[in-house]
């Protein structure tokens, strides 16, 4: 037998490879690459899905299926307080874990995942992944959002209040007394973010309606920006996915009432210094807050509803409360933040439903500085994602007791508080603590207490849990009540 009479065979079976085999060959070679990440990692110890140590893949169909605080606590469920949830990604339950993670000052930074929420081009405070710049952005931003600047604009979120609940009597008069609250809580939220930040009224509560589609439109841009997010390169395969173009603001830079709103703010700031605090930066800070603050106040809110109407006994003691400081003239009309701060079963019910339901759903997600790190007694290498989830961290029992997974209000008036109060995580923490947490708790101060006096609710659809999707933050829908007037 001649060479050729051999080599020539085998050579035609090879090059018939690419032809009739190309696409095992190339399932082979991905799963050899799984198999290398899942095995050659330091991480490979750790437990969790076979798929999530293998491929980012796992994440991805995790939050496409848009309920990812709910697939998060089931995998601690069933793999414990370390999982594995990437090739190169842990996911941790324990507030000791959380605790380090978010330690200021020990070099832990965003991950590309942030890169992908718009305006890339020149990021925000939320989506700025360099910490020099962040704390720079930081300095610019703090005291237009502290809470002394804010309470500067308490007539403007009053005058809505006031607009919603002239919409609200006109359901509570009507023949069918009956309402989406969860709707125009988010339209109140919105408001509240035009009025504060641009001095412009957009016109969600007035008009009962989703001016321009401008919800929707948010929420798809984040849940694209969440999705993308799990696997960061994906963006420069999509940039021109029309949802990651930002739209253009009819605002021109200028406060024309001429209050000090944050817009206004932005600008006096960058006016002090503009070489730090650039005109793009006014911008995408500003832009920033409309992403940030709607959504996620907007589902605080009507998680608070949700779980007060499911739970009769609470909605009676809150009433109570509230009647009571009423008639001793404690709560006026409207309510002012401070007077909502002297209610303690209000304070107690706010923070119950912060817990169980935090607004943010996807996980919260930091990078180990180039030296590594230990988080809670174990070091871990430079580089390693490392990632927490408010509705996971909120439910650990030793912190907030056996009954943790219940709704139970008067926890907050026991004496484990403090503690309690130490572990909450929905506006996350370290550096990046929520910027607009000051914003969110004047509104929901404001207007919870003023709607459940004047007011008598009833869910449509008791026990019925609200529909979500998460984007970034928990999106909800559904909030359907019966509404009357008290008095
Ligand atoms: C109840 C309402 C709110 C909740 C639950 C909430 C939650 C959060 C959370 C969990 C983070 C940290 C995210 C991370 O580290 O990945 C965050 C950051 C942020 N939030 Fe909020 N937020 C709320 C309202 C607002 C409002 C009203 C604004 C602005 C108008 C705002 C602006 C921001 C900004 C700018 C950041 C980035 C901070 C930084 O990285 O330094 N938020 N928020």
């Amino acid at each position: 037998m001649s060479p050729d009479s051999v080599v020539g065979p085998l050579l035609g079976n090879v090059l018939q490879i690419p032809r009739f085999h190309f696409l095992l060959v190339l399932l082979l070679l991905l799963v050899a690459r799984g198999l290398y990440k899942r095995y050659n990692s330091p991480l490979s110890t750790w437990p969790g899905p076979l798929l999530a140590s293998c491929s980012r893949v796992w994440k991805f169909w995790v939050t496409y299926k848009g309920h990812s605080e709910h697939d998060y606590m089931d995998l601690h469920r069933k793999y414990g307080p370390i999982v594995r949830t990437g090739p190169n990604e842990l996911s941790f339950a324990s507030p000791e874990a959380a605790k380090d993670i978010f330690a200021v000052g020990k070099g832990v930074e965003k991950t590309d995942f942030y890169w992908v929420f718009p305006p890339a081009e020149n990021p925000d405070v939320f989506t700025e992944i360099r910490e020099w710049k962040h704390a720079q952005l930081k300095r610019f931003t703090v005291q237009p959002y502290s809470l002394a600047s804010l309470q500067k604009m308490s007539s403007s979120i009053d005058a809505i209040e006031k607009e919603l609940m002239d919409r609200l009597d006109g359901f509570a008069n009507a023949g069918q007394r009956r309402c989406n609250l969860g709707d125009y809580l988010h339209y109140f939220a919105f408001d509240v973010l035009g009025e504060v930040a641009f001095s412009h009224r957009y016109g969600f509560v007035g008009t009962g309606t989703d001016v321009e589609g401008c919800i929707k439109y948010i929420d798809d841009v984040q849940f694209y920006d969440g999705l993308v997010g799990q696997i960061p390169w994906l963006h420069y395969l999509l940039r021109l996915n029309p949802l990651a173009i930002g739209k253009k603001m009819d605002n021109n830079g200028k406060s024309s009432t001429g209050r000090d709103d944050l817009l206004a703010q932005f600008i006096q700031g960058h006016l002090r210094a503009p070489d730090k605090f650039t005109e793009a930066d006014v911008f995408s800070v500003a832009h920033g807050a409309i992403g940030a603050g709607s959504d996620s106040t907007a589902s605080t809110m009507q998680s608070f509803f949700y779980l007060l109407l499911n739970s009769p006994s609470t909605y009676q003691a809150l009433l109570s409360e509230l009647d009571a400081a009423t008639t001793s003239g404690t709560l006026s009309d409207p309510v002012s933040y401070l007077e909502a701060q002297a209610l303690p079963y209000f304070q107690a019910c706010l923070h119950e439903s912060m817990r169980l339901r935090p607004a943010v759903g996807l996980n919260i997600y930091r990078k180990v500085p180039p030296e590594g790190m230990q988080i809670d007694g174990t070091f871990y290498p430079g580089g390693t994602e490392v990632a927490v989830n408010g509705w996971v961290l909120h439910r650990d029992k030793t912190v907030f007791g056996p009954d943790a997974e219940d709704y139970r209000p008067e926890r907050w008036l026991e004496s484990n508080a403090k503690e309690m109060h130490r572990h909450m995580y929905q506006f996350g923490g370290g550096s990046h603590l929520c910027l607009g947490r000051n914003l969110a708790l004047l509104e929901m101060n404001k207007l919870l207490p003023r709607l459940l006096r004047r007011y008598h609710f009833g869910l449509v659809h008791p026990g019925r849990p609200l529909k979500h999707r998460t984007t970034f933050f928990v999106v909800q829908e559904g909030l359907e009540v019966y509404i009357s007037l008290r008095t």
